[in-house]
């Protein structure tokens, strides 16, 4: 097993260490061997299992040079706002498994571990399970009720009048508000505030109920007073039943869900071809990856408001993950566009603009070139801080590697002044 962790000492706690290892414990027993003193003991902040721990490190490398302390390679700035962002990071990289600990509010919540199944029985074999475990834990991040109304509140609330909502993937409802989603909730509770015509909701048969089969599939529908659940035989509740996907063609106006991450790529295209009105939670990392850069690029998706770092388990206990509000929605202004330095190039802190083996240049920490002609390299944090309604486009539909004197840094987009 390889890990990726991030640790502090009780004494510098504007620092904090980011590392690898194959034994957790050995390495703070290390660290804490260094320090020799009982009153400075070095402590796991978040630590993950990886596939292979290596590209992560050098990933995290590069993506914080300017946050690494000079004379140690491994030590880097610590605040709240950039532990969310290491740990987002770690999480997003491609050879992430799964979360061993993560610190909040001072005290250590270690990740749920799952019972082995039982599955003779059932007729699948160890790998089946462990693999369809794998990706239902991948999809166990349920939305917080203050994430959905957070960013529904920031669109016209016209939009939804008169509207037919689906909420496609896993939103069931149920009399205890506690089994109830996120968006079922929030969309019954302002039902009448935001004039919704009708709301449908579908609950997966498959998920969860994993080792329990019998949680069936089913359609919730509200419209005006009138209310209920139908279990049409054979109905599986995935988006991609014919049943769900024709309620998509033919009834839905407006698709609002977090989907499973484990099958993003197929519900982007499920609801993108729709052509119907959507917004969805999906990575933070989607502006950088080839799967879903054709529809940036092609102007058929833009980031929502709002980053979602926070859900919950299964257990509701609060867990972590990379998540980003996207929709196709009209936006109105979008705060987090301040967020972009939009200077001169020549005004750009030196540290932030370099150059790479094809002359390209690569600009970081949000600063744009506002007087630069050509193409240029900028991170996701660029697209989902809206670069692309500042006069840039994206000039391709594939994202960019960048390469400095042979070495792969990490990806970006390139841009251009239109
Ligand atoms: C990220 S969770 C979000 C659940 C819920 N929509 C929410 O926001 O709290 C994704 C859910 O999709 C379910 N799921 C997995 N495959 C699905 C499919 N093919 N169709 C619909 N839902 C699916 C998972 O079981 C999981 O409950």
């Amino acid at each position: 097993m390889e890990y990726m962790y991030i640790a502090q000492s009780a004494k510098e706690t504007a620092k904090c260490k980011i590392g690898k290892t194959q034994n957790l414990e050995r390495r703070l027993k290390e660290y804490n061997a260094m320090t020799g003193s009982k009153n400075n003991v070095y402590q796991y902040l978040f630590a993950g299992e990886v596939k292979n721990a290596g590209p992560v490190e050098k990933a995290v490398k590069e993506k914080y040079p300017h946050l690494r302390e000079e004379k140690s390679r491994e030590i880097y700035f610590y605040n709240a706002v950039l532990f969310n962002d290491y740990v987002g990071f770690i999480k997003a990289h491609k050879l992430f498994v799964k979360e061993i600990i993560f610190k909040s509010e001072d005290k250590i919540v270690k990740a749920v571990k799952k019972m082995p199944p039982s599955l003779e029985e059932r007729g699948m074999s160890k790998n089946d399970v462990l693999q369809k475990a794998k990706k239902i834990k991948n999809d166990e991040f349920y939305t917080r009720y203050e994430d959905v109304e957070k960013e529904v509140l920031m669109y016209d609330k016209s939009i939804w009048q008169d509207k037919v909502i689906f909420c496609n993937c896993d939103d069931p409802v149920d009399n205890d508000e506690k089994r109830t989603s996120a968006f079922g909730l929030y969309f019954l509770r302002n039902f009448e505030e935001l004039k919704v015509k009708q709301l449908i909701c579908t609950h997966y048969g498959g998920g969860i109920d994993l080792f329990n089969p019998g949680g069936k599939g089913y359609i919730f529908t509200k419209e005006g007073f009138g209310e209920g659940k139908q279990f049409p035989p054979g109905y599986t509740g995935s988006f991609d039943d014919p049943l769900s996907l024709q309620i998509l063609r033919e009834e839905a106006d407006i698709v609002c869900t977090n989907p499973p991450f484990s099958k993003a790529k197929e519900y982007w295209k499920t609801i993108i071809d729709s052509g119907k009105k959507f917004l969805v939670i999906s990575n933070i990392a989607n502006p950088l990856t080839n799967a879903y850069l054709p529809y940036f690029y092609a102007n058929k998706v833009w980031a929502g408001y709002n980053e979602v770092d926070w859900y919950l388990t299964p257990k509701k206990e609060l867990t972590r993950a990379a998540g980003h509000w996207y929709t196709n929605l009209p936006m109105r202004d979008r705060p987090k566009s301040k967020n972009l330095k939009i200077l001169k190039l020549k005004e750009i802190p030196e540290k932030y603009k370099k150059h790479d083996d094809n002359k390209m240049l690569l600009v970081d920490n949000c600063y744009i070139p506002g007087d630069y002609k050509k193409p240029f390299a900028v991170s996701a944090r660029s697209i989902l801080n809206g670069l692309l309604e500042k006069g840039y486009i994206l000039i391709h539909d594939k994202r960019y590697t960048p390469y400095i004197n042979g070495k792969e840094c990490f990806a970006r987009v390139l841009v251009q002044k239109t």
